[in-house]
């Protein structure tokens, strides 16, 4: 396999020692510098590896959140792939494997790594187009090959030197994929409502609906005490800033008037709590007009799914966090609570957006 550029080589290594959160002053200063110089790096050269790496240390406002887990480069491996199913699926395999070898190297956690190839197994059996997933996992051509590992090594940096946070970033990454692959193929079943694919790209997102429940099933492996001793270096950095998961509850079920207290904090997501997103169409919506019996039963399957896993979430701010506040600045567990069930929207007709936006 060829090696990164060494300029790249240098700034891997500076990132992975003791984690994002040892670095000095001059280190963080000299990785803006590189992420400052190297902006109109075009597409396909070692600039724009440079620029990919340093993100986290632009100098611009952008929220901890994104810092922290280097969304940007998922958005930009995503942009690179026109098939958008196949290449979230590739993405996430790609992270599992990369933790994989990082679990096995450390060699502490056995039932972490069954539950880890279980969840790659169970990859290969998802729906993809007319068929299940594993052709598409292992066939790609040298070059998505080599944005998947520019993707896996541009993701990989803890912020502490602690083993476990990698299953807990890499965790963030995979439900992150997840929401993307479920708001994406959301669009698709709103988009076919009246026609005969309907219900077979219905069926399709339900199997995408269950990939977070699967993934905080790996990630239970964790203890609280070993979160606990990494949470701090992850400072303010907060899934609640997920544009992306906000976005897939959009186009799911509409907007919920009840977030708006939090979405309103955080300007990059104070739109989804205006017009013209706040008049969102959404899938709940789409199904119920539709008046189909079978589009109807097999959204309360969806739903179901989704419910278990905002209930799992609710369960890990407990178990996790007790009674400490969320890094979101929210009351914690209990602000999860709220949103365990849903509740009905007024609704609109404004699509929402399919595409991953992280710059
Ligand atoms: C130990 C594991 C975890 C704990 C204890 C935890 C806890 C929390 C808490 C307390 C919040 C409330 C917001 C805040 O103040 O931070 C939150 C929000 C959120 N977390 Fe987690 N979380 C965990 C893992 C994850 C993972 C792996 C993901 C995957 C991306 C995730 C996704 C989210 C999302 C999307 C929100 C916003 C939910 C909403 O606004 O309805 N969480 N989490």
């Amino acid at each position: 396999m060829a090696l990164f550029p060494e300029s790249c080589t240098r700034i891997i290594d500076l990132q992975s020692g003791k984690g994002r959160w040892a670095l000095t002053e001059t280190d963080r200063a000299e990785l803006a510098a590189v992420h400052a110089r190297t902006r109109a790096a075009p597409p396909g050269t070692e600039e724009e590896l440079l620029h990919l790496l340093t993100r986290p240390f632009a100098t611009e406002d952008i929220p901890e959140y994104f810092r922290y887990t280097s969304l940007h480069v998922l958005a930009w491996y995503l942009a690179g792939t026109p098939d958008q199913v196949a290449a979230t699926l590739r993405a996430m395999d790609a992270a599992l494997a990369d933790l994989t070898a990082v679990e096995h190297a450390a060699g502490e956690d056995e039932e972490r790594l069954r539950r880890l190839a279980a969840l790659r197994a169970h990859l290969r059996t998802l729906p993809h187009a007319d068929g299940p997933a594993a052709p598409v996992l292992d066939t790609v051509d040298a070059a998505q090959r080599e944005r998947l590992r520019i993707l896996v090594a541009c993701t990989g940096f803890p912020m502490s030197d602690r083993h476990d946070e990698h299953v807990f970033l890499r965790a963030v990454h995979v439900c992150e994929l997840a929401y993307y692959l479920i708001r994406h193929q959301a669009g698709a079943v709103v988009a076919a409502v009246g026609t005969p694919a309907a219900s077979t790209l219905l069926a399709r997102l339900t199997r995408y609906a269950d990939l977070p429940n699967r993934v905080f099933h790996v990630l239970r492996t964790l203890t609280p005490e070993s979160f606990m001793s990494f949470r701090e270096a992850t400072g303010y950095a907060s899934a609640v800033q997920s544009l992306n998961y906000h976005l897939m509850e959009l186009a799911l079920y509409g907007h919920d008037p009840r977030k708006d207290r939090v979405l309103t904090r955080y300007p990059h997501l104070r739109p989804l709590t205006e017009p013209p997103l706040r008049e969102a169409y959404s899938l709940r919506q789409a199904v119920a007009e539709s008046g189909d019996p079978g589009l109807a039963g097999a959204w309360q399957e969806l739903a179901r799914n989704l419910l278990t896993w905002r209930g799992r979430h609710y369960g890990f701010g407990r178990r996790y966090l007790a009674d400490i506040q969320g890094s979101g600045g929210t009351e914690g567990a209990e602000y999860l609570k709220g949103f365990v069930v849903k509740r009905a929207a007024a609704g609109g007709r404004t699509p929402v957006p399919v595409h991953f936006a992280y710059r």
